[in-house]
């Protein structure tokens, strides 16, 4: 048994190009073929308000509109991910941003077919780890 209290915790969303193209049985599978522990899981499809509060960060960046309507097209899945050093490895288990750029074997690669239909989303720090998670799950953080 892990004691959850010291491993680190990611929050992580299989996208609806993924969900769409049945890809969330083999996802989550490399997830815990990795070594994360899922703390939670939950399927869902978010509103345009959800999309756009979880994506705050981006608001100002041209791709924003571009990825708020993809973010609402279909079902997601949300999961709560821990591990030892967790940001950073799910980070580097899914690979570059664009698919294309992406290393073999990781999830974008396997899965991602554009730089805006790329599979996953992984939290980018600790700090943004802990709000993301709070936004859906706040009894985790
Ligand atoms: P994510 O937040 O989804 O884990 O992805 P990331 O950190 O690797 O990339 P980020 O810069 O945070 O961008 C968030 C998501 O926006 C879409 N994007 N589209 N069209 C474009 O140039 C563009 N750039 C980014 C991607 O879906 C990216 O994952
Ligand atoms: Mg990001």
């Amino acid at each position: 048994m892990h004691n959850l209290e010291v491993l680190e915790q990611t929050f992580a969303i299989i996208k609806p190009d993924a969900v769409k193209d049945g890809h969330t049985e083999a996802i989550i599978d490399l997830i815990e073929q990795s070594g994360f522990d899922i703390l939670a899981e939950e399927h869902c499809t978010w509103t345009r308000e959800q999309a756009e509060e979880f994506y705050d960060i981006h608001r100002n960046r041209p791709f924003f509109g571009e990825l708020v309507e993809f973010m609402i097209s279909g079902p997601i899945v949300l999961l709560v991910l821990a591990k030892e050093n967790a940001v950073v490895d799910w980070r580097n288990l899914m690979g570059a941003t664009n698919p294309a750029e992406a290393a073999k074997g990781t999830v974008r690669q396997l899965f991602g077919t554009s730089i805006g239909n790329n599979a996953t989303h992984g939290s980018d720090s600790i700090e943004n780890a802990n709000r993301e998670i709070g936004l859906f799950f706040p009894e985790l953080v």
